[in-house]
């Protein structure tokens, strides 16, 4: 076998070697694209305020999937929103003691605050101090899978 041949021929084979690795680098950037069944299923949310100044700010699913929604940038406002009695109720999440953003509480079925311990029921009125105001109601309501809060 002459030189060229040989070089030739190691050549053809480092590339027949390689091509079944850039096949399943290919295929995994395909898998890594396709949307897993938990991201096809939460739409994207449009917080824009629509006409009569509702926006939304989550769905039923995540709401009753994860027992809150909250954000500390809604309209300009920090809003939580949760279940009372099922019905869907939207609330400042800035503490009325000294403003700290409290957190949901799934176990207690109650808003606490972790700087000084005040607690809330789900409709915002204090259940434990030092806080001795209710935290501020936003209007709340559901459209379809849609939470929608009004801060205005
Ligand atoms: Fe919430 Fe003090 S800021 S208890």
């Amino acid at each position: 076998m002459k030189r060229r041949d040989f070089i030739n021929w190691v050549g053809l084979g480092v590339l027949a070697g390689s091509l079944p690795v850039a096949i399943a680098a290919c295929q995994s950037e395909d898998t890594a694209s396709t949307p897993t069944p938990d991201s096809a299923a939460t739409p994207e949310v449009d917080s824009t305020p629509r006409d009569d100044g509702f926006a939304t700010i989550g769905t039923v699913t995540e709401l009753d999937g994860q027992g809150f929604l909250a954000s500390k940038t809604f309209q300009g406002e920090q809003v939580i929103v949760v279940r009372n009695a099922g019905d869907v109720i939207a609330l400042n999440s800035l503490c009325t003691h000294q403003g700290c953003s409290v957190d949901w509480d799934g176990d207690a079925e109650a808003l606490a605050c972790p700087c000084h311990g005040s607690k809330f029921s789900p409709d915002g009125t204090v259940t434990e101090g030092p806080a001795a105001s209710p935290l501020g109601v936003f209007e709340a309501k559901i459209e379809e899978d849609w939470v929608l809060v009004k801060v205005g």
